[in-house]
């Protein structure tokens, strides 16, 4: 089944000069309900702009976005809530992302009093703190502010806020990408588990192939706001038709950072 939907999607950017740059050209894709799908590109290839646009931070110039029936860009009123709460997103920067003035547990628990979800103080609090317990962190620190939390804590905060609510589709912008390798390892550990334990879908946005080799089933290319191939992992990596996806693949620059965190993990262990 397909739960999120892009159709032609166009977008441009006023420029200082002359005419608008066009940064999306005509993107079309499908998730389906229950995929992990990987969205990649180097830097400047429209992938920020298309997470936008699907969050509803963006409006398309033309095309569509559609999320489980709901037109994204024109939703209002109850269905604009449904969507606010079953769609959630993961930023890159775990420093920009987190009001620095809210503790962990007001941020994580943000969404429940948004959404009217859990009234009680006292057991949004609770819920809070067994976020906290799943994504790694320890419940003690509830009450500490974000800048009490090195990077990769702060991910987890930022994972354990969009869970809360329960979302359908988590949308991740690069989410490891501002974090050392060690960490980021284990920031997609926790990723895969949380995906497993919440019957998520997932948009996996990054730039580094290893990190998409191992969480997602599926990949769509993009180079200069266009979509240049797209397929199963297996087809991806193991025959990339592009040459642009034949460079992206070259620039990894370890297999896969996952099994290398498990491989030191073991060493210690032994
Ligand atoms: N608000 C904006 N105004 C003008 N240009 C923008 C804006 N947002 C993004 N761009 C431009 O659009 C292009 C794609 O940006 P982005 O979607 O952030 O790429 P990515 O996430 O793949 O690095 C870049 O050239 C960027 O400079
Ligand atoms: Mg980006």
């Amino acid at each position: 089944m397909k739960l999120f939907t892009l159709d032609s999607v166009c977008k441009s950017f006023a420029a200082k000069t002359g005419n608008p740059t066009r940064v999306l050209n005509d993107v079309s894709f499908d998730v389906a309900t229950g995929e992990t799908l990987g969205l990649v590109g180097e830097s400047g290839s429209g992938k920020s702009t298309i997470a936008k646009c699907m969050l509803k931070l963006l409006r398309p110039d033309s095309g569509s976005v559609v999320f489980d029936g709901i037109d994204v860009p024109n939703a209002r009123g109850a269905e604009l809530s449904r969507f606010r709460r079953e769609v959630q997103l993961v930023f890159q920067d775990p420093y920009g992302s987190l009001n620095p003035r809210m503790t962990a547990g007001e941020l994580i628990a943000e969404g429940l009093l948004v959404h009217g979800l859990e009234p009680n103080g006292a057991a949004r609090r609770r819920q809070a703190q067994h976020l906290m317990g799943l994504v790694g962190l320890d419940p003690d620190n509830i009450d500490r502010y974000p800048n009490s939390f090195s990077g990769g804590q702060r991910q987890r905060i930022a994972i354990a806020r969009a869970l809360a609510c329960r979302p359908r589709l988590l949308v991740c912008d690069e989410p490891v990408a501002a974090l050392d390798v060690s960490v980021q390892a284990q920031v997609i550990n926790l990723l895969q588990d949380m995906r497993a334990e919440f019957d998520l879908t997932v948009v996996f946005i990054a730039h580094d192939l290893a990190v998409v080799r191992h969480l997602c089933q599926r990949i769509i290319v993009l180079h200069r706001g266009e979509i240049v191939e797209q397929g199963s992992r297996e087809e991806i990596f193991g025959n990339p038709r592009m040459p642009y996806t034949q460079s992206l693949l070259a620039a990894v620059p370890i297999p896969d950072p996952v099994l290398a965190q498990r491989r030191r993990t073991a060493v210690q262990e032994a």
